[in-house]
């Protein structure tokens, strides 16, 4: 038996622990925040951010959604703590719970590292999953969510096509499932060996060039060149070329047509520099966004654990 029979709502692990309900819920938490809500801490919660792969965005993001919830940050490094002389993940959280954190958002090149730690019995600490290898970023997909809400007020009906390196992508996996079950119509392109069949159920895949003109929502992602083999990968100009949004393909968009990017961008490999800075591009709005997604997914979580005195 789990310690705790509520793992789901416990902690932030897939969006498929969020009902079609939970989401709208988490986004207009995160309006509130967007538009200035506070809350007030009646005993410190301390959070440590874990991330053994790189991060820019999410990192900085969930660090100031704590500053600004008024969570207690415990520094964690893991170039300068214990993993470096072998000491497992489980080992690591049991440290940080043992010495008081309630909270570990954790960034793992693993797939589903999460699942043997959340039901662990000597361990009592959230897990907030900043991404698990090619799994899942559900933080992510929440802010992109808030984005294409904010922009068209609605997900029923609107056709995403999401772009690239589909196979390697957890964004991909995150938005594909709650995108269509939220009503949107979806459609993958980029190569086809780094497509997955698996995505199939979601939409077909085509190209870029027949999708573009109708999508409304273009979600173009990133080359992950981490995660190739050298022998499978493009030159810059051979992947623009055939399945970058360049300028030419994003002037057949429709005028209300928005670009989404999670970043980091390849400027001039699967999005022509220039659109970043496009009106109809949404990267900016989606980093803005991420803030407030983070403090709605943090405060959350301590509400289904009462930490800080907060409670459902
Ligand atoms: N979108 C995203 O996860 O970016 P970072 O890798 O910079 O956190």
């Amino acid at each position: 038996m789990l310690a705790y029979p509520d793992v789901a709502k416990r902690n932030i692990l897939s969006m498929q622990d969020f009902s079609n309900d939970d989401v709208q819920e988490v986004i207009k938490r995160a309006e509130d925040f967007k538009h200035g809500a506070k809350i007030e801490l009646a005993e410190p919660v301390y959070v440590a951010n874990l991330f053994f792969e790189n991060s820019t965005r999410t990192h900085s993001s969930f660090e100031m959604a704590e500053h600004k919830l008024g969570l207690t940050l415990i520094d964690f490094d893991p170039q300068h703590s214990s993993v470096t002389k072998g000491e497992t993940l489980h080992d690591t959280l049991l440290t940080l719970n043992s010495v008081g954190v309630n909270i570990a958002v954790i960034r793992h090149s693993q797939e589903e590292y999460y699942t043997p730690l959340v039901k662990a019995p000597d361990l009592d600490i959230a897990i907030v999953n900043a991404g698990d290898g090619a799994g899942e970023h559900p933080s992510q997909s929440m802010l992109d969510l808030m984005t294409i809400h904010e922009h068209f007020g609605h997900f029923a009906g609107l056709k995403v096509l999401i772009c690239g390196d589909i196979s390697h992508s957890r964004v991909a996996r995150s938005n594909a499932e709650i995108l269509q079950r939220l009503g949107a119509t979806l459609e993958f392109a980029g190569p086809e060996q780094w497509y997955d069949s698996a995505f199939d159920r979601y939409g077909k895949h085509t190209t870029i060039d027949a999708a573009v003109a109708d999508a409304d929502v273009v979600m173009v992602l990133r080359v992950q060149h981490e995660r190739h083999d050298p022998s499978e990968s493009f030159t810059a100009s051979q992947y623009r070329a055939k399945y970058g949004l360049t300028d030419a393909r994003a002037i057949q968009m429709k005028r209300e047509a928005i670009i989404m990017h999670p970043g980091p961008i390849n400027r001039g490999v699967e999005l022509d520099s220039d659109l970043v800075a496009n009106p109809q591009c949404m990267f900016a709005q989606q980093m803005r966004n991420g803030v407030f997604v983070r403090m709605a997914l943090l405060e959350r979580v301590m509400k289904v654990r009462k930490l800080g005195g907060l409670h459902e």
